[in-house]
């Protein structure tokens, strides 16, 4: 049996985790690994946050916060919409706490190095005297070279357009500040990634399978690779091993390449945490390890090519990706996510009022899968009304009427019924798809239609049947009906567990089962033989309705409320 190890991208603990970020890289990845292990396989599933950089100093020192306990802040902020959403990784961990991962990050620089895959270079920067750093593009303005518009980015002009180096401005200037910048030299290591796309990658990335969008995305970085600068003059952030730095000062590693180093110095800490002895060597280094990476598309290229590209250059038989499944973007009724313009689904509020696992399928359900979606209200409604019509309603209307009319337990089914009445369920009430199939290749919305599908057949079945006539005219037959409605709610509740765990198991309580139903084995399809488990005069769960339907007026409400909060940031 292969052993699966799933990643989702470390979110940066400088800001709030939206939905944008959940729909993308980390419940369609939780939603996997709930399946995967019900199907017996073994799994880890690691994250946490991703806690250096300078877009992280300069945050904590706007709110004039040392970085350390900014990181902390927003990583506890982070794991608590994690929870909220169900999502549970094995380890949640962070790059500055996780107490592997300077060594890891260090290891990896300095066998890239000794492996002849790192250059060392030289170049001129532009540095800030007064707040006494190398200042990053971004945080660079001056006067376009091009046309001399004053208020230049440090790589483009918003005025005409072109295109340039930092470097290439005409009076740069401190973008915080405002004050001059200077040119001065400074040395940093360099990934040879053009060396190590010929060496393997190139051959390595051509012959896997992989989304259009990762290839495309690839392939085009491909045809003009050059080395990319993997340090930083920067004073947060895992030190360059000091025998490598010979004496430069102020050296750290780029965030982006710590980052997803991250992801082996965690497993290292879970196994601390799991007594598993050699979790590295047994879930990096092993070949049947299968690695899967749950990233949005901005990610592409870490995961897909530098990344891949710094553990194959370690030259230890690190495994490579086996898939990465790169999401597209979700905005927000229309517009991009944007917590700075108000334009977010708050989300503490969201929770106090909506169900977590209606939004769970609904994420899911209109994930960007394939190309850019979007949350709507509507659209959120519609999803919680189908929920409510289709599992809601089959639960509460079956099993109440079991409830008053047959004691409150599992009906028998009498033998003379079984053939025709699995006939009808199995075949002749709409088709019946295993979900697991599309999970397994990445296809989360098309298995949360594959489980709305299965329980549709449902209802079909028992307005066919109609058992509420039958309990008068031949009440044998009546709970035959309803024992099998029984046995196809426990399917729908095994079904259902990847999607929304906590409902699940509600039902599975309704129809009497003990234990939790997401230690099952994954049912897969039933077969005409033996697809019944139930035992007949097994005694009911409290029966609860599971969802609650949205009304028109909550969804204007909640869209007013988003336009306000716009205009309101504006
Ligand atoms: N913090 C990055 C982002 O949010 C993702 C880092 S993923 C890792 O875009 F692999 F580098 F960890
Ligand atoms: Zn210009």
């Amino acid at each position: 049996m292969s052993r699966t190890l799933v990643t989702s991208a470390l979110p940066y603990a400088n800001g709030p985790i939206h939905f944008g970020h959940v729909a993308g890289a980390y419940l369609p990845a939780d939603v996997y690994v709930r399946t995967l292990r019900m199907q017996g396989e073994e799994v880890r599933f690691i994250c946490g946050t991703d806690e250096y950089g300078t877009a992280i100093t300069i945050d904590a020192e706007r709110v004039g916060e040392p970085p350390a306990e900014y990181v902390k802040r927003w990583h506890g902020e982070i794991a608590r919409t994690f929870d909220r959403f169900g999502i549970e990784f094995d380890i949640f961990s962070g790059t500055s706490t996780c107490p592997y991962h300077t060594e890891w990050a260090q290891t990896f620089f300095r066998r890239l190095h000794a492996n002849g895959y790192l250059q060392e270079m030289t170049t001129d920067q532009l540095y800030s005297s007064s707040q006494d750093r190398f200042l990053a593009d971004r945080y660079v303005v001056g006067t376009c070279p091009k046309c001399g518009f004053e208020n230049a980015r440090g790589d483009e002009c918003p005025s005409c357009a072109s295109s340039f180096d930092a470097l290439d401005l005409l009076e740069p200037r401190g973008k915080l500040d405002g004050k001059p910048l200077e040119r001065r030299a400074t040395k940093h290591w360099y990934l040879d990634l053009p060396k190590l796309r010929d060496d393997h990658i190139g051959a390595w990335f051509e012959s896997h399978e992989w989304k259009p969008n990762v290839r495309n995305f690839v392939a085009a970085m491909f045809a003009d690779l050059r080395p990319r600068p993997i340090t930083r003059d920067l004073d947060w952030g895992v030190p360059v091993p000091e025998e490598i730095a010979a004496g430069e000062t102020g050296k750290v590693l780029y965030v982006w390449f710590d980052a997803p180093i991250g992801y082996v110095s965690m497993t290292q800490e879970l196994g601390e945490q799991t007594n598993e002895d050699g979790a590295v060597d047994r879930w990096w280094r092993a070949p049947e390890t299968q690695l899967v990476h749950f990233i949005g598309k901005d990610n592409i290229p870490f995961h897909a090519l530098i990344f891949p590209s710094m553990l194959y250059g370690m030259k230890q038989d690190f495994v490579l990706p086996h898939a990465v499944p790169a999401n597209e973007f979700y905005n927000l009724q229309g517009r991009k996510f944007s917590t700075s313009a108000g334009w977010v689904v708050p989300i503490e509020p969201f929770f106090e009022q909506y169900d977590a696992e209606v939004a769970r399928f609904h994420l899911i359900a209109s994930a960007p899968e394939s190309s850019d979606s979007e949350f709507r209200w509507e659209e959120f409604q519609k999803t919680a009304n189908i929920l409510a019509d289709t599992v809601g309603n089959l639960a509460t209307r079956v099993l109440r009427f079991i409830d008053k009319h047959f004691d409150g337990a599992v009906p028998p089914l009498a033998e003379a019924h079984r053939a025709e009445l699995d006939a009808e369920i199995l075949e002749n009430c709409g088709a019946v798809v295993d979900p697991a199939a599309s999970v397994r290749e990445y296809r989360f919305r098309r298995a949360s239609e594959e489980l709305l599908a299965n329980a549709a057949v449902a209802n079909v079945f028992v307005d066919r049947l109609a058992p509420w006539t039958l309990r008068k005219t031949d009440p044998e037959r009546a709970m035959s009906v309803l024992n099998t409605c029984c046995e196809w709610i426990g399917w729908i509740a095994r079904w259902m567990v990847p999607f929304m765990p906590g409902k699940a198991q509600a039902l599975w309580a309704m129809i009497g089962q003990p234990g939790a139903v997401a230690d099952q084995a994954w049912p897969g399809l039933p077969q005409a033989d033996s697809w019944r488990s139930l035992t007949a005069g097994q005694k009911l769960g409290e029966v609860s309705g599971l969802f609650a339907k949205l009304d028109d007026e909550t969804v204007a409400r909640e869209i007013a409320a988003l336009e306000e909060r716009a205009s309101a940031s504006a």
